[in-house]
């Protein structure tokens, strides 16, 4: 008789604490990554995790984005980043991060035609943008725009557990297209320029190129070294796994709000400066070494110093510790684009001059701080003419694919809880109100029986 093969047991960490061992049980993800499941850590020990800045907590399982930051791996359902920059089309990576595999040629055309059909925002919506001040900075405008669109599109409000799929890929699509229609809005709300309407005969980039910079009287010229710039810049920020943002996008997700309030979310998390608001920080930081007069070694120095207060924007990252895989194809990108453009930038050579100084420094090297994604991006932007501004905005335009792959994830994964992280509580322990920390008037005065009042006897004066 053959033998029957028995399964190898599942493989378990051990925790021992006051005497008692627990076994955790050990996820292994398809690259190997190795995980702890703690479910039941609180219900067995009556601990909790505490893992500031999360540096070793996986939030959850995913099989959008694959990152190895020691190795500088990126990869969107498998395929390198590299190879969909010098191959694909945007709007591809997008329907690749959403759907989980390339479009066929039926379905490339079915998307495009989508993405037409909804890329007109609501001209009611139009009049939103003359409201907000002046100098908005377009990331708060952005934020703003998208969560009005529950008010227009209210069938999503309710996050219901049950809402048909068709339901969630018609408001994701329409995401997708009004995004870059708002961006474009939002930049010439802030120069005072009247809008430039979405065009049907034009691709996803180059019609927001010509939104952004053509006029009612003279449309854009389409420069096909520019675009290609803008696909891949689009490419290269689709998604990156579990950042500050994305994380926002799922947390807020959690309480069942709708798509567009958890990707308004998404926006404000982006525009911090640590995050995607350092592409305008890197520009303000050239800007300040070329008008201050110093050498960039000065500035280095000066960063050295600072123990951390004055960072070198566009450097350093929480997950790559080598050279960010996207920089190494902006900085070829940056090269080309300019030599096409005949765009001779001084803050390229300063960029530049910051790189090689600090790839020899002990400070930066023995730290791991290597160019990140936002530091050459934006001098591409510059060249093509975008302010710094709006280069957070940018990021989000790129960023919405990867947010709304991962908010369906998050949906459709069975085990998707509200997000409520616990704490370690260290105030003080309890305690009651002295006398003088009471307000007078706040605790009724004590009752006082009234005395009746001995009429004195005598005539009385009525
Ligand atoms: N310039 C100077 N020092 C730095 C920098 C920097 N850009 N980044 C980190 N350090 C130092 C930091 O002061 C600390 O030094 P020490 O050990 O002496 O205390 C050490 O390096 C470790 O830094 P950390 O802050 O503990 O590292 P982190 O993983 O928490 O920070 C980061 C990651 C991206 C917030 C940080 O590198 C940073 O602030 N960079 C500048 C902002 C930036 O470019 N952000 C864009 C990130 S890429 C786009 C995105 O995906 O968000």
């Amino acid at each position: 008789m053959a033998k029957t093969k028995t399964p190898p047991k599942p493989e378990v960490a051990q925790l021992t604490f006051r005497g008692q061992t627990i076994d955790l049980p050990v996820i292994i993800g398809t690259e190997n990554e190795i995980a702890f499941n703690i479910s039941n850590l609180r219900k067995q020990t009556g601990g909790v995790t505490l893992d500031y800045g999360y540096l070793n907590t996986g939030s959850c399982e995913s099989s959008i984005t694959y990152l190895d930051g020691e190795k500088g791996v990126l990869r969107y359902r498998g395929y390198p980043v590299e190879e969909l920059a010098a191959k694909s089309r945007f709007t591809e990576v997008a329907y690749l991060l959403i759907n989980g595999r390339m479009p066929d040629t039926k379905e490339r055309a079915g998307w495009s035609a989508l993405l037409n059909q909804h890329s007109m925002i609501h001209e009611d919506m139009s009049y939103f943008f003359r409201q907000f001040p002046e100098h908005a900075h377009p990331m708060a405008v952005l934020s703003a725009m998208v969560v009005s669109l529950s008010t227009f599109y209210p069938e999503l409000s309710q996050h219901r557990p049950n809402e048909p799929e068709e339901a969630i890929n018609f408001a994701a699509t329409r995401l997708m297209s009004k995004l870059r229609t708002i961006a474009a809005f939002s930049y010439k709300k802030s120069i005072g320029e009247p809008f430039v309407y979405p065009r049907h005969d034009l691709k996803y980039c180059a019609n927001f190129l010509n939104m952004m910079f053509g006029s009612p009287v003279c449309p854009y010229e389409i420069h096909p070294e520019v675009v290609k710039a803008l696909e891949v810049l689009l490419i290269l920020h689709a998604d990156h796994e579990q950042n500050c943002s994305t994380s926002a996008v799922r947390l807020v997700g959690s309480a069942r709000v709708n798509l567009y309030a958890s990707i308004s979310a998404g926006i404000c998390a982006l525009w911090g400066p640590l995050h995607g608001g350092a592409n305008q920080m890197v520009i303000e930081m050239l800007e300040d070494i070329i008008s201050s007069g110093k050498s960039v070694k000065e500035y280095v120095e000066d960063v050295k110093c600072s123990r951390g207060k004055t960072l070198l924007y566009g450097f350093g990252h929480r997950v790559y510790k080598t050279y960010d895989p996207r920089a190494k194809i902006i900085k070829k990108t940056c090269d080309r684009v300019l030599k096409t453009l005949k765009v001779n930038d001084r803050m390229l050579d300063v960029a530049l001059e910051l790189e090689a100084l600090a790839m020899q420094d002990e400070y930066f090297t023995s730290r791991n701080l290597y160019p990140n994604v936002d530091f050459y991006s934006g001098i591409i932007y510059r060249a093509i003419g975008i302010p710094k501004e709006m280069f957070t905005v940018m990021f989000a335009l790129g960023r919405l694919p990867g947010w709304i792959a991962q908010w369906k994830e998050a949906r459709e994964d069975p085990r998707f809880k509200l997000q409520r992280p616990r704490q370690i509580y260290t105030g003080p322990t309890k305690r009651h109100l002295l006398p003088e920390e009471v307000s007078t008037g706040l605790v009724k005065a004590p009752r006082v029986r009234r005395q009746p009042t001995i009429q004195p006897i005598g005539p009385s004066n009525s």
